[in-house]
């Protein structure tokens, strides 16, 4: 897929997750095959006032480019402000959130609220199709609520008004993340419209992505909570290599994620994302695993997080790689450790 001159290199993405698709992360998932970077979700206002947390959102890495930058807002003056700073910054692609449920968030009108009232919303993404120069995009739901399924009439406005390409998460804003996505939704957009249209909702898997694509006829599929702790999720290989390379390429990812986690951060946020990353990383029902989660979130450094990681690591990699190349596996940890 291409949005305008921005290659989509691949079949799923990563999906933009507050707080968790961070710089690290992103790329991270980029380099195991993730087919386009998206940040995290960056509200419009902070950004122009200058907030700290705001510009830390918006930094990224060289190598994720090219790059969506979401913005978040609802005032077409001050999204156009903002969207001006980070093509400065470098953006790719400009992505309008028209999706966050969050409560806070709906009642300044951003996010979801965008799409309750379609002509004033066309507003405002006629004033920043004027003023983004680099392809535009937005990322809707499904509608408000069940009474106001209108992802169709939004994805036609925004086709009208020049969007390049959208993302539809068809829940709706009250189902939030609860009950499964209604991939019909995406199937009804696809029809409605000529631009690019990408799926998303409850894929876990480069297989689930493909049977999105038949079932709905979207062009691409975005990947959210089934890339935590599973990055390699976008690699069509991954699932094909023999046990023992897989184990060492959950290692050789895991064990750069830490690095990089370590290098763009502070020393209190790398922390803090390393008790996250890390538990995600810990494989639900393999032996011991609830401790090791426990254990991981509870580290009260960064040294006792990784600790009790790599020893769940460590056990769980012998435990599923028997006799000799359980050995293999040790080996390998002992090249790790020694740099
Ligand atoms: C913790 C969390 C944070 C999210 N933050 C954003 C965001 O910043 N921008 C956005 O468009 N969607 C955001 N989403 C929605 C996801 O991009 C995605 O639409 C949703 O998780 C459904 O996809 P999945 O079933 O693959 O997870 C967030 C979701 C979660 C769980």
């Amino acid at each position: 897929m291409w949005i305008r001159d921005v290659e989509v290199a691949g079949i799923a993405r990563l999906a933009p997750m507050a707080g968790i698709s961070n710089a690290p992360f992103r790329l991270i998932a980029r380099e195991c095959g993730s087919a386009l970077t998206t940040s995290e979700e960056i509200d419009a206002i902070s950004l122009i006032r200058g907030s700290p947390v705001a510009l830390d959102i918006a930094r990224y890495l060289p190598e994720e480019r090219p790059i969506a930058m979401q913005l978040l807002g609802a005032d077409a003056g001050l999204l156009v402000a903002a969207a001006e700073l980070l093509q400065e910054q470098g953006a790719s692609i400009i992505d309008l959130n028209m999706g966050c449920p969050m409560r806070k968030i709906t009642r300044q009108g951003k996010g979801a609220a965008l799409m309750q009232d379609v002509c004033a919303t066309a507003g405002v993404i006629r004033a920043l199709r004027k003023a983004v120069r680099v392809p535009f995009t937005a990322k809707i739901r499904g509608g408000w609520d069940d009474d106001h399924l209108n992802a169709v009439e939004v994805a036609q406005m925004l086709e009208d008004e020049g969007v390049e390409a959208i993302v539809v998460h068809p829940r709706t804003r009250s189902q939030l993340f609860t009950g499964k996505a209604p991939w019909d939704v995406i199937r009804d957009v696809v029809e409605a419209v000529r631009i690019p249209v990408t799926g998303n909702g409850d894929v876990t898997s480069l297989a689930q992505a493909r049977e999105m694509m038949a079932l709905t006829g979207c062009a691409g599929v975005m990947i959210g909570r089934g890339a935590l702790g599973r990055p390699w999720i976008f690699d069509e290989g991954f699932e094909r290599l023999p046990a023992p390379e897989r184990w060492a390429y959950k290692r050789r990812v895991i064990t750069r994620h830490i690095d990089l986690i370590e290098r763009t951060f502070d020393a209190r946020y790398a922390h803090n994302q390393l008790r996250k990353q890390l538990a995600w990383y810990v494989e639900a029902g393999l032996p011991h695993s609830n401790a090791a989660r426990h254990a991981v979130h509870s580290g009260r450094s960064a040294e006792e997080v990784k600790a009790a990681y790599w020893a769940w690591f460590e056990e769980a990699c012998a435990n599923a790689l028997s006799g000799e190349t359980a050995n293999d596996c040790g080996a390998e940890r002992l090249a790790w450790a020694s740099g």
